[in-house]
């Protein structure tokens, strides 16, 4: 059974008086104890899918469409004070600016106790209780002390380790997490997607989506991949699939470009163009013009077939039709 599950969204914003689609008919879904990995180069609409998710868009940006099933309802649709009791319940937040959830006037025991006041019924001190086990739970060194810290006597990787409590101080059935590590050096970041986990996959059988341009941090810490691109959904699979035989031209030139143990760190490969901005993408298949495989009906304007090819394996080009 779906934990998450995402059908036809589009999510569009307004910009000199046109609407113009950042995320274009999207679908995927995410079972309790998995994490799926949303991978794509900067601008493909990542941050624009998991705001959609968290009906957290702004003000020049509009749902145009779609379904987003969670916990029986469909987040598209259901009021705003039950949307902001799913955040930071039962929906768990990250940002790659770990003070996005932090407020720099407040101690950090008492924010995490605010967090836990506001879905639990709990009291200050009980509060305060699990805000120290929380802060223990995430790996933090004297912890006790940290928790009359303010966010600003913390390091990054302490300050993201206190936004992960926060984010799981609810037990929330669900992560969204946003490039929660690529503000981190290698060392933090492997520790804190170990913690996420751990603490949210292996202990609570909770649904991760991780959204990272870092195809390593996929590697690592998630179950399942959709890469996007340009809005779309370009290819998924499991990720031992995708990453031993990428399908889509994208997916094989992100991996090309993806640091690894062969390519020392300063000489990483790009891949040629950049991704089209909104209203400037080529008519049928968007990766036109940056594909070495390219061929006249990929500009076939209904776009590129989607190809399945097992349960969670689909991929959107022409290279692989029937
Ligand atoms: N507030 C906004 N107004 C107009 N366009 C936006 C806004 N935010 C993002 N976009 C555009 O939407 C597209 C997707 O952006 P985003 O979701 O931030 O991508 P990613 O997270 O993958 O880097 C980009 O073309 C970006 O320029
Ligand atoms: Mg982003």
């Amino acid at each position: 059974m779906s934990l998450l599950e995402v059908n036809h969204l589009r999510t569009e914003f307004e910009t000199g008086g046109n609407w113009q689609e950042a995320v274009s008919d999207i679908s995927f879904d995410l079972a309790g104890g998995e994490a799926l990995g949303l991978v794509g180069e900067s601008g493909c609409g990542k941050s624009t899918v998991a705001f959609s998710l968290m009906r957290l868009l702004p003000g020049n940006a509009r749902l145009a469409g779609g379904r987003i099933g969670f916990d029986g309802k469909d987040l598209a649709d259901i009021g705003e004070d039950e949307m902001r009791r799913m955040r930071g319940g039962r929906i768990g937040m990250m940002f790659q600016n770990p003070m996005t959830a932090l407020d720099p006037a407040f101690r950090i025991g008492s924010q995490i106790g605010e967090t836990l006041q506001t879905h639990l019924d709990v009291d200050r001190k009980e509060a305060r209780r699990m805000a120290l086990e929380l802060l223990r739970s995430v790996a933090i060194p004297a912890a006790e002390e940290r928790l009359d810290a303010y966010p600003h006597e913390l390091s990054g990787g302490m300050r993201q380790r206190a936004a992960l409590a926060i984010a799981i101080a609810c037990r929330p059935r669900l992560l969204i997490a946003d490039e929660p590590t690529t503000a981190l050096d290698v060392t933090i970041q492997a520790q804190i997607l170990r913690l996420i986990r751990t603490l949210l996959i292996e202990e609570r059988g909770a649904g991760v989506l991780l959204i990272t341009h870092d195809l390593g941090v996929v590697a690592h810490t998630c179950d399942r991949v959709a890469i996007m691109y340009a809005g779309e959904i370009v290819e998924t699979g499991t990720v031992a699939s995708v990453f031993a035989n990428p399908l889509h031209p994208y997916t094989q030139a992100l991996l090309e470009a993806a640091p690894n143990a062969r390519t020392p760190r300063g000489s990483l490969a790009t891949i040629p163009g950049r991704v089209p901005a909104l209203g400037m993408r080529p008519s049928g298949c968007r990766f036109r013009g940056r594909c070495a495989f390219e061929r006249p009906d990929c500009a076939d304007p209904s776009g590129p077939p989607r190809v399945r090819l097992d349960k969670h394996r689909e991929v959107a080009c022409v290279l692989h039709a029937a």
